[in-house]
């Protein structure tokens, strides 16, 4: 899995593993060996054959041991996987797209990009003013981006968030060609973009949102970073146009949005359907309904 977190819950059980695996196997052998010394008075019996009937038999303090500690691994496996759940397959009926792997990101900079998703009438329609604070979530190699940091010039600020350290490096390198100063880069995990709280104007999610492995705790996330007028720009290839060369994973109808947004805490407050291939739909903080009772970090 890309997230750090996962590599780290992962490290740590394989480390509890081994542990219990060795203070199990020492106390074993010590245990067996003092018996077989026990026993070695046995007469007309070979040594081997008294080692081989005790460890057949280990003593009723080894078995706990053994339990004991079988008990305490398994807690804590269980307690690390609560940090990040699993990842969904999928969510209210749409099938969850996998992440597109960084190798891939010479597509998101592709010379037709503009001319076939029209991304310069995509940016007007985002309305983005001169010292807005503006975050680019699921940045890849940072196409959005630098256009962003253009637009809110040098008093405002992009913060650019991806799962992928990769990315943000590509983005980095893009940056400095650019001259670009106000770009803030984080690497989120699934489950948390790692935003500052109550301090964004404009969250961007450019074709992300369908790749969320955890679309509840993401959406919780980021509506805890919104200032209280802050927005959601929503771009997703439309699923309802087969003439949109996409593939249907990575699409997403208008119907399936409503089906998710709203129920998190959001409300929809315009809607701009004048780009060639994707819907931009504009969310808010829904205060009226509150957030859902579960999801995102505190
Ligand atoms: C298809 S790319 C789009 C990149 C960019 N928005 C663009 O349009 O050029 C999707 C990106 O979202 C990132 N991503 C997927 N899940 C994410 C999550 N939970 N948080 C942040 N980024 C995520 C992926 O690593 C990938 O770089």
């Amino acid at each position: 899995m890309i997230s750090e977190a996962l590599d780290k819950n992962r490290q740590q059980s394989q480390v509890w593993a081994i542990v219990a695996t060795i203070v199990i196997f020492c106390y074993t052998l010590s245990d067996s060996t003092r018996r077989a010394q026990a026993l070695s008075h046995i007469r007309h019996s070979k040594p081997a054959i008294k080692i081989g009937i005790v460890m057949q038999r280990p003593s009723l303090k080894c078995l706990t041991a053994l339990w004991l500690l079988l008990c305490v691994a398994a807690n804590r496996a269980t307690a690390e996987q609560g940090a990040i759940p699993p990842a969904l397959k999928e969510y209210k009926g749409r099938e969850i797209a996998q992440t597109m792997h960084y190798l891939g990101a010479g597509w998101l900079t592709r010379e037709s990009r503009d001319r076939e998703e029209d991304c310069t009438t995509m940016l007007k329609a985002l309305d983005v003013m001169p010292g807005d604070v503006v975050c680019d979530m699921g940045c890849g190699n940072g196409f959005y981006t630098i256009k962003l940091a253009k637009l809110v010039g040098e008093k405002g600020n992009v913060i650019a968030v991806d799962i992928q350290r990769e990315m943000l490096e590509l983005l980095k390198d893009a940056a400095k060609q650019e001259k670009v100063g106000n770009i803030e880069t984080i690497l989120g995990t699934v489950v948390d973009p790692k935003l500052p709280k109550e301090s964004i104007d404009l969250v961007l999610l450019v074709d992300v949102y369908h790749e969320f492995s955890h679309p509840e705790q993401m959406l919780a996330a980021i509506r805890k970073s919104l200032k209280p007028t802050g927005r959601i720009a929503l771009v997703e290839f439309r699923a309802e146009d087969p003439d949109v060369p996409i593939k249907p994973l990575h699409k997403m109808s208008k119907e399936q949005i409503m089906k998710e947004f709203p129920p998190n805490g959001f409300k929809l407050v315009e809607e701009f359907d004048e780009l060639p291939w994707q819907h931009l739909m504009f969310f808010q903080r829904d205060d009226a309904v509150g957030p859902p009772s579960r999801g995102g970090p505190e």
